[in-house]
């Protein structure tokens, strides 16, 4: 059986759920952990949770959303955390890639819900784009957990978040030609990694570029287990049981 640790499933990118849904388990994938990271997708991934025994959310928001959150809706994200179908708290980081003119209102809303996040025992999932450095010492800062979701950063940088007891969200950018992930996989090993897709976006090849969906995880997982020479099952089974560890599932 396969995770996938992040996908973001909504009925603007995905016509039929119930397709979906149907297609990930003929893969084997059959527990998905939905981001929902805006004011919008969180009130839908927490329908989606309760239509679909698959589907566990994870909540806050994105770097993307500063500017509109409110005190109010940080308020509110602390009760809709609450949900059973609640797995953590994410995706919420720093993004440098389009600049840092904001790079303050950044840092506080990211420090906000980790604050969050430490009060209310939760794991985080961790966005990080051209931010290592702020990320990592903001992490320092708190008691938490989490995956450092799409991790795209060097050996180095990967074994401090895993010295720090971070997983790393591994998709289908390892698959790319050119991606250094390869080597970053080999340097921290199967135990230290979960699944993702993070769906819509970044479908493996020989699909990249098209809609991806969590029915690919096999593909991530295949061609990371003729990197490391196990078989696929193998990867199966540690990834899943990494995964049920970070985000407490059975
Ligand atoms: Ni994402």
């Amino acid at each position: 059986m396969f995770i996938d640790t992040h996908c973001h499933l909504s009925y603007e990118d995905y016509a039929d759920i119930d397709l979906v849904i149907k297609e990930n388990r003929e893969a084997g994938v059959k527990k998905i952990i939905i981001s929902g990271c805006s004011e919008s997708w969180i009130e839908e991934s927490l329908k989606l949770s309760r239509l679909y025994d698959d589907i566990f959310v994870t909540l806050g928001y994105h770097p993307s959303e500063v500017g509109t959150v409110t005190e109010d809706m940080l308020l509110d994200l602390r009760k809709q955390l609450l949900d059973d179908k609640v797995v953590g708290l994410g995706e919420i980081g720093l993004d440098y890639y389009y600049g840092k003119d904001n790079k303050d209102e950044q840092l506080e809303l990211f420090e906000k819900q980790l604050k969050i996040a430490e009060d209310m025992n939760l794991m985080v999932v961790i966005h990080s784009r051209d931010a290592t450095e702020d990320t990592i010492n903001c992490l320092k800062k708190y008691n938490v957990k989490g995956v450092i979701h799409c991790f795209s950063g060097s050996i180095e940088t990967a074994k401090i978040y895993v010295s720090m007891g971070y997983k790393l969200g591994i998709g289908g950018v390892i698959t790319f030609k050119n991606s250094k992930l390869s080597e970053v996989v080999k340097a921290v090993g199967l135990n230290n990694i979960v699944l993702e897709t993070d769906a819509p976006y970044l479908a493996p090849t020989p699909y990249r570029g098209q809609q991806n969906s969590s029915k690919n995880i096999p593909i991530i997982a295949e061609f990371i287990a003729n990197l490391m020479d196990v078989s696929i099952s193998e990867v199966a089974s540690i990834t899943t049981k990494n995964a049920c560890e970070l985000f407490d599932l059975n």
